[in-house]
């Protein structure tokens, strides 16, 4: 089996939970700490072996581009007052000639069409599919894609899509596309089998607690299916939909992986992601304790 090399960033959505801030500015451009969401997101995927990385941008995502480019002023400007490490840094961010792409949705039609707006870059192959605004940490072990290429590979039936899960509250089930859980994994408890799944189901018809996050590995039928470009929850076109029609088709499993997601799509996401990534920042974690307990709050 070819190992999964490629990565799909979508990035084309309108992030209207977070207007106005998401008015001009990319909702992936927002900081956490001192990085955008997005760079966290590519970092996780080149920690896991990716070497092509797809972005499916719309209007007003050019930042994103620019984020991974050269800027020649600032490093210009770097190098004549001799800031190195400030200059490396800004570097650090490109990638190979190449190794980038950026296609665009024209029209935010929901995460399926997204997806599939990067059918023709993908070869005959698994890909991997990682939303920026669910935040990772995977409290300094391997991240939460490197954990699934790993499970991922070993699995006795490779192939087939693979999806990172985590328990929520059973009143949160409509936030979220939920599974039907079938076996787990004689070798690994935290592998579940797929036997279901249903985008934002009420707390009375979801079939578990078992949520789907914003890392998923998918193979080529669930660009079959996209085509269709039937619409659901929402009048989008819903990734989970098409990735529900493989079950009993291809192997479908998912990973309860290790490690704390933020939902920086909301607010309150946002705001524990700052703290909790602040609370790792050695220059950081001091001042802010100290403020937030000595604070008026
Ligand atoms: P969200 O469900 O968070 O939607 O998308 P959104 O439009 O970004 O944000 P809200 O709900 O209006 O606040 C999850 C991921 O899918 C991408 C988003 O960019 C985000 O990374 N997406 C969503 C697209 O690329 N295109 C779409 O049409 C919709």
């Amino acid at each position: 089996m070819a190992k999964i090399k490629t990565a799909i960033f979508p990035v084309g959505g309108l992030g209207t939970r977070f207007l106005p801030a998401t008015k001009a500015m990319p909702k992936e451009m927002l900081p956490v700490v001192d990085k955008p969401l997005i760079q966290y997101a590519v970092e996780e995927a080149a920690e896991a072996g990716i070497e092509q990385f797809i972005f499916v941008t719309g209007r007003g995502k050019s930042a994103i581009e620019d984020h991974f480019d050269h800027s020649f002023e600032l490093e210009h400007a770097l190098a004549a007052h001799g800031k190195e490490e400030a200059l490396s840094l800004s570097r650090s961010m490109l990638h190979k000639p190449g190794a980038v792409t950026y296609v665009r949705q024209q029209e935010p039609a929901g995460l399926g069409h997204a997806v599939w707006c990067a059918r023709h870059l993908i070869k005959d192959q698994a890909v991997a599919i990682l939303l920026a605004d669910d935040l990772i940490d995977s409290n300094s072990g391997p991240g939460c894609l490197s954990q699934m290429i790993a499970q991922y590979e070993s699995l006795s039936h490779p192939g087939g899509n693979m999806v990172a899960l985590m328990e929520v509250e059973p009143a949160e089930t409509q936030s979220y596309g939920i599974i039907q859980p079938g076996v787990r994994s004689e070798h690994n408890s935290s592998l579940v089998e797929v036997k279901g799944l249903v985008e934002k189901p009420s707390p009375h018809l979801a079939p578990s607690n078992l949520a789907v996050v914003g890392r998923y590995i998918v193979e080529p039928g669930v660009f079959a299916e996209l085509e269709s470009q039937e619409r659901g929850a929402g009048n989008e076109i819903q990734l989970t939909d098409s990735l529900a029609k493989r079950v009993g088709k291809v192997p479908f499993h998912g990973l309860l992986f290790q490690g704390e997601r933020f939902d920086c799509g909301s607010k309150l996401g946002f705001l524990k992601a700052n703290v909790a990534y602040a609370m790792q920042h050695t220059s950081l974690a001091e001042p802010l304790k100290s403020w937030l307990k000595n604070s008026r709050f």
